[in-house]
């Protein structure tokens, strides 16, 4: 599984030869290193849909007939604007795709869709458990920290885990080294921090707790990439 950062919470992962985009917000921020027709999909999987998450969703969807994979309300809304292959989700719910596994989780935060009618709602957000190629990856997705991440990490042995680092809108450094201990994932990379000045982070301070939680923590750059091996 290779795993590229956008910085953010924008991720793309190529695993058994597929390409997944999570919460491609590009052109909008300021740290990515790739412009939205720069990159190629064949699922684009959103945690939910504030606009540092849903990004240029649509405009990649469309370039590339990817499809969107998110809540059924932001799965809705993608079909409305015109994107031809969306699959609502719901907490809880499984589904095996063409790509692996995927798992929708709960995640404390909220959702909703910026248009400039005003604000859609946009569901509950959450976060992905992704199976491929014997690999598994938790993306928490924008939330605070609960107990029962032990339960997801208890059900879907995690080998990788994205979790949020920038409080202010989610968990900060010491809350996502808490997450780790519940968690208990092999490595775990930082994300959803220095994009905006309110959540300015040191990761290596995370990677310090992380490390303390038994963790290998993967800070990477915008623009980086980081592959872990398949078991
Ligand atoms: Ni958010
Ligand atoms: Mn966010």
């Amino acid at each position: 599984m290779r795993i590229r950062y956008f910085g953010h919470s924008a991720f793309l992962v190529e695993v058994g030869g597929k390409k997944i985009l999570f919460d491609p917000f590009l052109s909008g921020n300021p740290q990515s290193p790739v412009k939205p027709d720069e990159v190629e999909a064949d699922a684009i999987l959103l945690t939910h849909g504030h606009a540092d998450h849903f990004g240029d969703t649509i405009e990649i969807a469309q370039r590339t007939g990817a499809m969107v994979v998110a809540n059924h309300e932001i799965a809705t809304y993608c079909q409305s604007r015109g994107v031809a292959n969306a699959h609502g989700m719901n907490h809880g719910g499984g589904y095996k795709f063409d790509f692996g596994y995927v798992k929708m989780t709960p995640a404390w935060h909220t959702s909703s869709i910026e248009t400039p009618d005003g604000m859609l709602y946009g569901g509950h957000p959450g976060g992905f458990i992704l199976r491929a190629d014997g690999v598994t990856l938790y993306n928490a997705g924008d939330t605070g920290l609960f107990r029962d991440m032990e339960l997801i990490g208890e059900q879907h042995p995690i080998d990788v885990a994205l979790l949020p680092i920038g409080d202010n809108y989610t968990m900060g450094p010491v809350d996502a080294a808490y997450a780790v201990k519940l968690l208990k994932p092999r490595f775990v990379i930082p994300m959803h921090y220095n994009t905006f000045p309110v959540i300015q982070q040191d990761p290596e301070v995370f990677a310090r707790l992380a490390a303390k939680e038994g963790a290998s923590c993967k800070v990477l750059a915008p623009g980086e990439e980081w592959t872990l091996e398949t078991a």
